[in-house]
């Protein structure tokens, strides 16, 4: 005969026994938990909101704001104090929070060191200490957080290398540095982390060559080395980076060729490799990145013109190659690339007329073809077919335009700068006839109108008073003739008004005292 009650009793006993044990267990590591969040607390120095009013005994730790605590260990695993304004520095105790899966700090005001015992916390998979104060050295210990997926220190003051320890990170699919003052280049051993998807260094003043990773990282997505200092040449087997959307090597010391193979890069969706001492053209393999949004070579050394075939990247919406000597005409292909909305060739020793083909690129924001030798007019129709643009630039000290201001523009009508007048080098080549179209009153969106030293004759539209967000106006050395509209006067925000070099008569008018922003004044013949 089985005696029950003595059955339930030993189960009973069995019972008591794991949850005390278990209990004990809990107990231990809560423990730990709350004397590191307290140590940790009295490190701030200045909490303006309140956010860890609530670390206190009055509430059970996993109560306590910003944090969570895991279900089944009752143990710490996320804490968010991000963008709380807290000043104070990290102490050493948080690597005894030995659950933590996420860390996030960003946007305060810690300083000091990042302690090396952050590395004690195995389990973490984010790290986001960034937009702090945070000095010193990147901890080499780091590498034992052999979890980590996702490190952020951007906008903090990390000085020293990039350790070489943090290449044992098989798991991380972001790191993000930017804004430090990192120096040492970038170490080939990052290679190791063959997992990295996101990789940025913008901003430290690095030093070294492209680091030798192109055949490992498989998985990069972007790649930003933007002001990093780094010099030598961009290499070919940039190719084998195929998964890439974002390169960003700008303002940096590269020299050489753009590498014809980084056509490789099929996802490749932004380049920017402006600001460098790149030589040779561009290359036509360019053009097979049909995913490219973004092609920003400008002031580097490129010549061979504009090659046509990049009318074959469709997707493209900001091409800039200014200041380059590209030389060449601008290839008429360009009316192919109906996403663009920038175009920014000046400087570029251009020569010929606008392509029609570009009237057709009815996004186009912002053009400036500054500094060339083009010749011809604008296309009479330029507002209706561009019914988009907010600057047209072509301060035309070296092109020659010519031929009347199509009186279409006025359909421009979110036009913010137009300026069609020679530069500050005096050279006079430039020559816009006829009569100001009086339907340039209907710019209103217009801050800055510069037509000087062309050709205009006639009256100063009154019209010219309906645009009341003009700061400058410069119509000097033209031919303009007759009074100065007194709508002139109605003009609230003019802070420029140069109109010398004209044969304008009469009086000045008496309202335009009512200018009140108004700092230059230029009549003189
Ligand atoms: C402790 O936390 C509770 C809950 O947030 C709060 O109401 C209380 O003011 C805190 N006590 C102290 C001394 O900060
Ligand atoms: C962290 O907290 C900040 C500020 O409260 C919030 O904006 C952000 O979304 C949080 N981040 C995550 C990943 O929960
Ligand atoms: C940074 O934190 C402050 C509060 O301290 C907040 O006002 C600001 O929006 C945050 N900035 C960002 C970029 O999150
Ligand atoms: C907590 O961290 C400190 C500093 O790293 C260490 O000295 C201490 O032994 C740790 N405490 C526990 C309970 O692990
Ligand atoms: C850093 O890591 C080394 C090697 O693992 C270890 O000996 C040392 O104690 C760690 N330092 C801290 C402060 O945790
Ligand atoms: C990098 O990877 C190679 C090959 O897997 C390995 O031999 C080397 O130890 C790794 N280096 C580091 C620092 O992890
Ligand atoms: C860039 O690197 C050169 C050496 O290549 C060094 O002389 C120079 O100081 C560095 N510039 C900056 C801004 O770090
Ligand atoms: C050029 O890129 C292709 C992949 O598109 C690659 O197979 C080849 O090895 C690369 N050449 C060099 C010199 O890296
Ligand atoms: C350019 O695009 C056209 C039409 O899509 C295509 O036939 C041609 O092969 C492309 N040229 C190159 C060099 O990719
Ligand atoms: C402009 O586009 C239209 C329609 O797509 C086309 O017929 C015309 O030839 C284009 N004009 C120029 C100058 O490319
Ligand atoms: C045009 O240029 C201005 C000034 O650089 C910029 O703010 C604006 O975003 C640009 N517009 C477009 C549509 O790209
Ligand atoms: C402005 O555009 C409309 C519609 O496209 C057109 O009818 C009108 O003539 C244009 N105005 C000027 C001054 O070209």
């Amino acid at each position: 005969m089985v005696n029950l009650s003595s059955f339930s009793s030993i189960h009973f006993l069995f019972y008591s026994l794991v949850i005390s044990l278990s209990s004990s267990v809990i107990c231990g590591g809560i423990e730990k938990d709350h004397e590191a969040l307290l140590k940790i607390k009295s490190l701030i120095t200045r909490d303006p909101y309140g956010a860890l009013t609530s670390w206190n005994d009055s509430l059970h730790l996993c109560d306590w704001s910003h944090l969570y605590c895991g279900k089944r260990h009752r143990r710490v695993t996320y804490i968010n104090l991000s963008s709380q304004g807290l000043e104070g520095s990290l102490y050493p105790h948080v690597g005894n929070l030995s659950f933590l899966r996420t860390l996030f700090l960003g946007n305060n005001s810690f300083q000091g060191a990042i302690p090396q015992e952050v590395g004690h916390l195995y389990r973490l998979r984010q790290l986001y200490l960034y937009q702090n104060k945070f000095k010193e050295v990147i901890p080499t210990n780091l590498s034992g957080c052999f979890n980590l997926e996702e490190i952020g220190l951007s906008n903090n003051e990390l000085v020293g290398s990039i350790p070489k320890e943090i290449s044992s990170l098989t798991k991380l699919t972001f790191l993000s540095l930017f804004n430090n003052k990192l120096i040492g280049g970038i170490p080939n051993i990052l290679g190791n982390i063959t997992s990295l998807e996101l990789f940025s260094v913008r901003g430290n003043p690095l030093g070294g060559s492209f680091p030798n990773i192109l055949s490992q990282w498989k998985n990069l997505r972007e790649f930003y080395a933007r002001g990093c200092n780094l010099t030598g040449t961009i290499p070919h087997e940039i190719g084998h980076l195929s998964r890439l959307t974002v390169l960003s090597l700008a303002i940096n010391k590269f020299c050489g060729v753009i590498p014809t193979n980084i056509s490789g890069c099929s996802n490749l969706e932004e380049l920017y490799l402006s600001d460098n001492e790149l030589v040779g053209s561009i290359p036509k393999e360019i053009s097979t990145l049909t995913k490219l949004t973004v092609l920003s070579l400008f002031n580097n050394k490129l010549t061979g013109g504009i090659p046509t075939i990049l009318g074959n990247i469709t997707s493209l919406e900001l091409f800039s190659v200014a200041g380059n000597p590209l030389g060449g005409t601008i290839p008429d292909t360009l009316g192919l690339m109906k996403s663009l909305k920038e175009i920014y060739f000046g400087g570029c020793n251009l020569y010929g007329t606008i392509p029609n083909s570009l009237y057709n690129l009815s996004l186009l924001a912002n053009i400036s073809l500054s500094d060339n030798q083009l010749t011809g007019g604008l296309y009479s129709a330029i507002g209706a077919m561009l019914p988009n643009l907010v600057f047209f630039f072509f301060q035309l000290w070296v092109n020659q335009l010519s031929g009347p201001l199509p009186a279409s523009i006025s359909n421009c009508t979110s036009l913010e700068l137009l300026e069609l007048g020679k530069n500050n080098y005096g050279l006079l080549i430039i020559s816009y006839k006829d009569n100001l179209p009086s339907s340039i009153g209907n710019l209103v969106g217009l801050n800055t109108l510069s037509l000087c030293g062309n050709q205009f004759t006639g009256n100063i539209p009154s019209s010219i008073g309906n645009l009341q967000n003009l700061e400058g106006i410069c119509l000097d050395e033209n031919q303009l003739s007759g009074q100065i509209p007194d709508s002139i006067g109605n003009l609230p925000s003019l802070i420029t008004l140069n109109l010398s070099s004209n044969m304008l008569e009469g009086v000045i008018p008496s309202n335009l005292g009512n200018c009140h922003h108004l700092l230059t004044l230029y009549l003189n013949e």
